[in-house]
């Protein structure tokens, strides 16, 4: 049994050069889901979130705002960590690059790399991307309307320094052979192969320190320098855990992390030099990274010159918090791009969840509270339609779970829909409200049927709808101690309990003048 295993899930540190957008938010909410069904299913999870906050780009943005880059880090990581509370993320950490213990952590590091000889000092000379924090090979660069640019577009500059090394290129057989070892580290496999191509292409020596700024970590030894930021970003992984402190509790309890989600754009950095640099130090690399698609929004790529960032807060003040989460994870296949339409959005809100989840709770709840003296009914002897209907609702954990395992929300959302939607078949079909004068005997059985079937609906569903599926369990009477989900098939549903009056849990999407 894997159920006791710790869990550590990281999301991306973000930049705070930026606020945050729809983007952001993608990549926090898929990890908080799985990091909630994770703790539902049993696991001690860790949940890391954070923000990047060393860098040119930093300074720059710093410096634009007439205030100090502290200042400025300040506020934005702030920013942040607003949008953590306001899509209810349940993050058990929020690491800051500019805190003491990850910047002591990433100077260990270095001195280790050092220490066993994966560093040297040199001279770099070559083509590098502020916006992208990224270098590049002449090769790579395209075309642009003012010269050439890195394939990001980016704007790039042709850069001559004395610079710090780290032997990437040592590293190019000990990764391929890691990945052809362990071929689900990198996910979805089209990235995979992607990674495999590019190690494959052959490494050069990575720079990873600059002499050109200040805004960064010092190099112990050598204060001239400051360390890469992507060296020092990527460290926060371990830095959260206690990292030097290799033989700490957390440390050994965590590391590796079980997945790092990152979007599309930065796979290199965490499949390529991330695992390098761990190896280098003598660590392990991740179980896994999983690189998630790119959202354009009406059909446009999001740019600040169109500006159209999505900010968090317009989409849950618009469409309510668990729409939007539902929206992100079941509208496209995880690792896939997509498009965020208000069009599709109302789409599924008005559809899978007010007419389908919302109206069947509400349905099933109001004839409880009718015809039951709104206690749990007492079930009679089951007929084969209501055996099955439970059988659906109690398969469902252990395929949710399989999707769960590869990321697979769309899939698993669509196999609880499916549920809800033999659910409805069946209240029609047996049409309670036809019973209740008819066999009142049959309708108990058939509404008890029906509860528990939501029961497993609104448990299962808690890892991505958190707030309705609250309010489900809370009218369903189902206590704080039995939402787990051993409790699925432990502790059904009491008849005789009372229920709290219905209430909706999704609400309909109504157009702004619509209908007056
Ligand atoms: N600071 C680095 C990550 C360092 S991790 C050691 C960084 N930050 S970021 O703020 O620019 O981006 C963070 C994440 O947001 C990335 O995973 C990126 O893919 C994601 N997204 C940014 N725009 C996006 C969309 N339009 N759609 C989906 N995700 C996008 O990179």
């Amino acid at each position: 049994m894997t159920a006791d295993r710790p869990f550590f899930i990281t999301t991306p540190i973000y930049y705070v050069n930026d606020a945050p957008h729809l983007g952001h938010a993608y990549t926090t909410v898929a990890c908080d889901a799985l990091a909630r069904f994770m703790r539902l299913d049993g696991r001690r999870v860790k949940f890391l979130t954070g923000t990047d906050e060393h860098g040119q780009k930093v300074e720059q943005s710093a410096r634009l705002a007439g205030i100090s880059p502290q200042q400025f880090t300040d506020r934005i990581s702030e920013a942040f960590r607003d949008m953590t509370r306001l899509l209810d993320i349940s993050n058990d950490d929020f690491i800051r690059t500019t805190e003491q213990r990850h910047v002591r952590g990433v100077q260990a590091l270095w001195q280790e790399l050092e220490r066993r000889g994966e560093i040297y000092l040199g001279r770099f000379a070559g083509w590098y991307s502020v916006r992208d924090e990224a270098f590049y090979d002449e090769g790579e660069l395209v075309d642009g309307p003012n010269g050439r640019r890195a394939p990001s577009g980016a704007e790039v500059e042709w850069l001559e320094e004395e610079n710090y090394f780290f032997r990437l290129s040592a590293w190019q057989d000990r990764l391929l052979a890691y990945y052809n070892a362990n071929p689900d580290a990198v996910a979805p496999r089209s990235r995979r192969n992607e990674v495999v191509s590019f190690i494959k292409a052959g490494l050069r020596d990575l720079s990873i320190s600059r002499t050109s700024f200040s805004w960064g970590i010092p190099v112990p030894g050598n204060l001239d320098h400051v360390i890469y930021v992507w060296l020092d970003a990527l460290a926060n992984y371990i830095t959260a855990v206690g990292y030097p402190d290799s033989h700490s509790p957390e440390f050994s309890t965590f590391w590796p992390a079980d997945i790092q989600v990152v979007g599309k754009d930065i796979v290199r950095f965490h499949a390529v030099y991330w695992p390098a640099f761990l190896m280098a130090a003598g660590l392990e690399p991740p179980r896994r990274v999983f690189a998630h698609g790119w959202w354009t929004v009406e059909g446009q790529k999001m740019s600040k010159s169109l500006n159209n960032f999505i900010p968090p807060k317009q989409l849950v003040d618009t469409y309510g918090l668990d729409p939007v989460r539902y929206f992100l994870l079941r509208e496209l296949p995880f690792g896939s791009d997509g498009d965020f339409s208000h069009r599709a959005m109302v789409g599924r809100l008005n559809g899978d969840l007010a007419n389908d989840f919302g109206n069947l709770a509400q349905r099933v709840l109001v004839m409880i509270g009718r015809n039951c003296d709104g206690c749990v009914p007492a079930p009679g002897e089951l007929t084969d339609d209501d055996a099955a209907l439970l059988d659906s609702a109690r398969d469902l954990l252990a395929v949710v779970r399989g999707h769960m395992a590869e990321q697979a929300f769309h899939l698993a959302l669509e196999a609880v829909w499916r549920v809800v939607g033999e659910a409805n078949r069946y209240v029609d079909e047996q049409a309670p409200w036809v019973l209740s004068r008819k066999d009142p005997a049959r309708m108990r059985t058939v509404l008890y049927a029906l509860a528990e079937a939501l029961r497993h609906l609104a448990i299962l569903t808690q890892p991505f709808v958190p707030g309705a599926a609250r309010k489900l369990l809370d009218q369903l009477a189902v206590p704080r101690r039995a939402r787990h989900f051993n409790a699925l098939a432990d502790a059904p549903l009491a008849p005789g309990m009372r229920l709290p009056k219905p209430e909706a849990i999704f609400p309909r999407f109504v157009e702004a003048g619509a209908g007056s």
